[in-house]
This record gives structure tokens, sequence and C-alpha cells, in this order.
């Protein structure tokens, strides 16, 4: 499956993302022939910070050997560096954008596809857009959108009008890049291609689910972005509440965009509106004295909450999400408890610990991921004792990891085959903020914790009478 012949146009080509993600991807997609055979890569940004084609490429090498897989040379990265141009766009202003992409289309021959990649700051957005509508660059184009999407509902709404109004929704790719992640896709072949799974993957065997996203980065000097967004926007409303539509949908009929997106959309459709009494928001101490951050910000830099998804497969099991900079541990889980059987004729051979600790089974998609089962086993002797025991699934250890790609590597792809199946869609986002709302209007004070902990104390009685999966895998 080879795209047809594409420019692709960074907009925002000498930002932070292109930098570290969309450079570096792009160049391997070009090294493992995954791009079209022929192609152009056109960077933009604002007139203020306009390059010529040749600084524009010596950024691109700076950042494929920062960030990259592989060093920038040879015959591959020559052909790569060759088909990079620039051009700047103003909204007022867009010929230099007009002239580079019209110079790369002849370059490329034919009709190739335009794919724009706005990496561009929310503010830009809608002006981009406009842009890219007013000038024609649209036409039959496709656009890979970045998150945050709106703030809110009533934002998000904005924005989709704004989008809509220039390109139909089957040229829109919202991006999400926990959707590109190979452990997440698994989660699919792991419940729909297996027997032993699906059948228990419901109320009748299942306590509760945790969704933890722990990361031990502090914001990294990005307060500008971070203090008027915040964890909840950053992470939970976005990637974790992703990560639930695909753990908790319903075998979709085929594995195709619409019959995916339908049954997402429709989780999000049965949760519950988020209850703020539900919710606990943190701030890690010494946030405050970040360069950029308000001495009396509310900004959280920690959420946990419980969400509920009213429908047949899982009505009374909560979800437990938390994600939050600074903590004790970076890690990727999502974990599925369940359902104790009596244990009563084990009652002197279960050790109380070794019970609270099994049955689980623990996705870890971290790259490149492992799955690991967690049961009680007798004990060798005599006596019938009950010990933890496990079974692990380990991706890098069970498959060449040759074909591997990285979230962005695998989204670009997928945009520029116009498959969106790894998408979000405007109704699935509308909705996740409508059932955000009530947390939106009447959020918990933020709770301070200590940098390296995982998180306030009181994410332990959130989940009572469960426990926290991580750090002891109870
Ligand atoms: C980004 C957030 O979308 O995801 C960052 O803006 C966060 O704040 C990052 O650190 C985490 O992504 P990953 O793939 O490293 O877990």
């Amino acid at each position: 499956r080879l795209p047809d012949d594409h420019v692709i146009v960074i907009c925002g080509a000498t930002g932070d993302l292109a930098r570290r993600k969309l450079l570096p991807g792009l160049f391997h997609l070009a090294r493992a022939g995954l791009l079209p055979t022929r192609y152009r890569i056109v960077g933009s940004a604002p007139a203020a910070d306009s390059v010529g084609d040749e600084e524009f490429r010596e950024q691109a090498r700076q950042a494929v050997d920062r960030f990259g897989r592989a060093a920038p040379e040879g015959p591959q990265w020559q052909a790569f560096e060759e088909a990079l141009s620039f051009g700047a766009a103003d909204p007022g202003d867009p010929a230099p954008l007009l002239a580079a992409v019209r110079e790369a289309e002849r370059a490329v021959g034919g009709s190739p596809r335009r794919l724009f990649h706005l990496a561009v700051p929310p503010v830009a957005f809608g002006s981009v857009v406009k842009m890219l509508g007013a000038t024609g660059l649209a036409e039959g184009a496709r656009v890979i959108v970045e998150k945050p999407f709106g703030t809110d509902l009533a934002s998000a709404r904005v924005l989709n009008d704004t989008l809509h109004a220039v390109f139909d929704e089957s040229r829109v790719f919202r991006i999400d890049h926990f959707l590109g992640k190979e452990s997440v896709d698994n989660i699919l072949a792991l419940r729909f291609a297996n027997g032993l799974f699906e059948p228990v993957w419901n109320r009748e065997h299942i306590s509760h689910v945790q969704i933890d996203v722990p990361e031990s980065i502090d914001i990294q000097g990005r307060a500008g972005f971070f203090e008027g967004t915040g964890t909840f926007r950053d992470m939970i409303v976005t990637h974790l509440f992703q990560l639930l539509g695909f753990v908790a949908m319903e075998p979709p009929s085929a594995l195709d965009a619409r019959s995916l997106r339908e049954e997402k959309d429709k989780v999000f459709r049965s949760l519950r509106p988020l209850d703020p009494a539900q919710v606990v928001r943190g701030q890690y101490e010494g946030y405050r004295n970040e360069p950029g951050v308000a001495p009396a910000s509310d900004t959280e830099t920690f959420a946990a909450l419980r969400v509920e998804i009213d429908n047949w497969r899982w009505a009374g099991v909560p979800f437990y999400l938390r994600s939050g900079k600074a903590l004790a541990e970076g890690r990727h889980m999502v974990t599925l408890t369940f359902r104790q059987p009596p244990l009563r004729m084990f009652r002197a051979a279960a050790h109380d610990s070794a019970a609270a600790r099994s049955d689980t089974l623990a996705i870890d998609f971290d790259d490149p991921g492992r799955i690991t089962a967690r049961f009680l086993a007798k004990e060798p002797g005599p006596e019938m004792r009950l010990g933890t025991a496990e079974m692990v699934f380990d991706y890098a250890g069970s498959f060449a990891q040759d074909h591997a790609l990285e979230a962005y590597e695998h989204l670009i792809l997928e945009a520029m085959l116009g498959d969106q199946s790894l998408f979000t869609s405007a109704d699935g986002i509308n909705r996740l903020w409508e059932v955000s709302e009530p947390l939106l209007k009447d959020p918990p004070p933020v709770e301070p914790y200590t940098p390296g902990s995982w998180g306030p104390e009181s994410i332990q009685r959130l989940v009572r009478p469960h426990h926290w999966y991580l750090p002891d895998g109870r």
C-alpha cells in the first residue's frame, strides 16, 4: 500500500513538533520506503520565522540528527533533503507559500495530492485554515489537525465550523497520537481476534478498569502552552478518553474508519457527564515557580478521575483515569481487574496481598509494549498455598521490530492513504467536551503533590475499595 504522489505542507515547520516528530518521522517513512514514489515536502511558517530552502534543509538535518532513528546521511538523506523546500505564509500574504507549493507540484509532476499538517498553535489555527481556503490551496486537499481541539464544547464547535467551511469531514484528520501507537492498536487485535479475552470483557467479569499514564517529566519549560491548558485538556479529554474508547467499544462490524469511529463514538455517547466530586486535580510543588507560570496559578499538572459508562457492557464498572507531570515514573498502562471468585475454599491458602494483586490483565503500551496476565497459582509444596503468577507477552521478544512505526509515522502514513480509522471525529470530540462541561464549570481546587510521588493523597480515596495498580501491581 503506497500513497499516491504527494505534496506535503507542514504549517508550523519551524516549531517544536515539526522538529521533534514530523521531520524525523517523514525521514523514517522515506527510509522505510513508505513515502509515495514521488513527493515533495514544503515547510511553512509566518513571514517573521521565514527561512530559505537551504536553511530549512539544515534545520531538518539537525532535527533528524537529534530526534531521528537514523543519522541524516547517505543517498537516502540526500534524496529526502532535495525534496524539502520552504514557503512563508501570513494570512495577508500567502504568496511565497503558493509559489513553493506550485513549484513542488511541478517537480512531482502529474496532479499530486496535497496534504497539510497544521502544527500551529491553537490561536493561529483559524486564520491558517481560512488562508488555505481563500488561496484555493485547500481544494481537494487533506488536512491533519493537531490537538488540543478547542478548550470546551463551544470553542470546539467553532473550530469544526471553521474547518468544515473549507474541508469536508472526509478530508479532515484530527490527530491523537496515542491512537497511532502499536500496542494501542493491538488492543483491537487482543480483544477481537481472540476467543480468550472478548467473552470476559464486560461487567459480568471485570470489576474495574484503570487507564494510567503518569509522566516523570515536568512541563519542560512549556509554561506558555501548559498554563492555558492543564493536564485535563492536554491528556485526559484527548489521549486517555480515546484509549477508553478502544478499551470499551463494541466489536465493530469491520475494521474500517466508519465502523471503528462509530463504535468509539457510541462509547462516548454512553459516558456519564463527569462529576467534579469524582475528580482530583493536582499541582506539583514548585510549579508556580516555573518561568511563565502565574504565582497563584490554578492550572492542574495532574488529574485523576472516576468515570462511568452507562451501557449494557459496562454499567457499574468504574473506569479510573490518571495522568500528571513530575510523577514517580513515566508509564502507559491499561489494567483490567477481574471480579474475584468466591475464595472460600482457599481461605487459608491465599495470602491476602497475593489475592488482591492477581486477577488482572495489564496492558503496558510503552513502546514497544507488553501485556501481563496475573493470576493465583499453587505454590509448590505439600500444602495448598496460593501465590501470584504471571504470563507475559512481550512485543519486543515476540516480534521483530523492523517494521514498527512510531505513532506519528503511522498516522501521517494513514492520512496520506486517506484512512481515517485512527483519527478522531467531530462528533466524538464534541461529545467528550460535552461530558466534561460539569467539571470545566466547577473544577475542584488543585491539591499540591510532591514531585516524584504518585499524586495527591486523595487519589487513594477516589478508587476505594480498589487500589491503583501502579506502582506495586495492586
Ligand atoms: C502530548 C502532550 O500530546 O503527549 C504532552 O501534549 C505529553 O504533554 C505527551 O507529554 C505524551 O506523549 P507520549 O507518547 O510521550 O506518552
